[in-house]
């Protein structure tokens, strides 16, 4: 049984369609919808070409008549979209409530694993709080899938967040387009087309999105503050994350900030939290506060702690081959992380930093 969550129209409902186009082949699928009318869906899956003969639909929310078709129907997969909208009549609270959630899982699991049927269902993530959100459900089903994106962007993320038969280090890239979630192939490339060229404040990074390494441009942008309390804004990483870098970024490097404005900005809607993202966020800052661009061919990543100080960070060589992958030149790395480099590192300069404060040096220079 598998949980696939995410924000409301970030795409679930669009990708099981688009599976069942791919396993509808050779596969009965029931693919039950509580939200859409089944004259909706077919809309959409004419939208998305999806025309395979064996997906039968059904617009139903009792979960006990659901089951029971199941149980005549036999198909070899079962979808719910969406848990939220499932109504056990047993119980006397109103679908999507906590109570309901629960027991409409605990029966479809039942119904799933008596006839070994694979069941994949849709979940919501509530903003405020998790109100009978998937959170609940985690620790019933086997794996659960997270579909992430910025709705205003195209791109999105699909990513394992638990599984009990298999690697949670998988992700994949796609973009949402008017035919359906495409596969993007490469997306480093994607993400780093219409970069700015010779502009201060924007600076490449390498992040792991489970086993795979993705270069992203973080924007930087530091201006003089309007108002007597500085604004600090942070899109795609954390806000609090980044007013630690721009103390540490004062008070162990001489970058003073404290009567600017500060913005962060992760571009193509990514959210980074993994901390050697802490450079490039540092370098974007700096080189928006001194109005000198990163040269364009360099690439940064490690960790800072507190004293200002550059950590190791983990899969050094998977990060560097991306970056000889896609032309980089220049690689700014922690001095700790050196001696774990296996690769043949020809054609880029690796340099190894030990302190934020010899960073922005090596990065400017071209
Ligand atoms: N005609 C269209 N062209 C391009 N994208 C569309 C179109 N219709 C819907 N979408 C995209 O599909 C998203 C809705 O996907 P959906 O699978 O219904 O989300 P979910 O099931 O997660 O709520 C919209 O937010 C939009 O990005
Ligand atoms: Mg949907």
């Amino acid at each position: 049984m598998v949980l696939i969550s995410g924000d409301p129209g970030i795409g679930k409902s669009t990708i099981l369609l688009q599976i069942c186009q791919h396993l509808g082949n050779l596969l009965k699928i029931l693919y039950v919808s509580g939200e859409e009318s089944v004259k909706q869906i077919k809309l959409r899956a004419s939208r998305l070409g999806v025309t395979s003969e064996n997906l039968l639909l059904m617009a139903e929310t009792d979960i006990q008549a659901i089951l029971e078709q199941v149980s005549v129907l036999k198909p070899d997969i079962l979808i719910i979209d969406s848990i939220q909208t499932m109504n056990h009549t047993d119980i006397s609270s109103s679908p999507g409530s906590i109570t309901q959630v629960r027991e409409c899982t605990n029966a479809i699991m039942h119904t799933a694993k008596d006839l070994e049927i694979p069941a994949l269902v849709v979940g919501h993530v509530n903003k405020d709080g998790a109100i009978a959100g998937p959170k609940v459900l985690e620790h019933i089903v086997d794996a659960v899938l997270y579909f992430e994106g910025d709705r205003h962007n195209s791109y999105r993320i699909l990513r394992a967040v638990k599984n009990r038969y298999g690697s949670t280090n998988e992700i994949g890239v796609f973009d949402m387009t008017e035919a359906g979630l495409r596969e993007i192939e490469n997306p480093s490339v994607a993400l780093l087309s219409g970069r700015p060229q010779y502009t201060a404040g924007t600076c490449v990074t390498c992040v792991m999105e489970g086993s795979r390494p993705i270069l992203a441009e973080i924007q930087g942008l530091a201006s003089t503050t309007g108002f007597g309390n500085p604004r600090r804004m942070a899109t795609g990483f954390d806000y609090n994350r980044m007013s630690l870098l721009l103390a540490v970024l004062e008070k162990r490097a001489g970058y003073y900030f404290s009567n600017l404005d500060a913005y962060i900005n992760v571009v193509g809607g990514l959210r980074l939290d993994e901390p050697a993202v802490d450079l490039a966020v540092a370098m974007a800052l700096v080189s928006s506060l001194k109005d000198v661009p990163i040269s364009e061919n360099c690439l940064v990543f490690g960790e800072i702690g507190l004293a200002g100080e550059l950590r190791a960070v983990s899969h050094i060589n998977a990060r560097i081959s991306e970056a000889i992958h896609l032309g980089f030149q220049k690689c700014i790395v922690p001095y700790h992380n050196l001696k774990q480099i296996t690769i043949n590192t020809k054609g880029i300069q690796i340099t190894g930093v030990r302190h934020v404060r010899e960073a922005f040096e090596s990065a400017a220079d071209a």
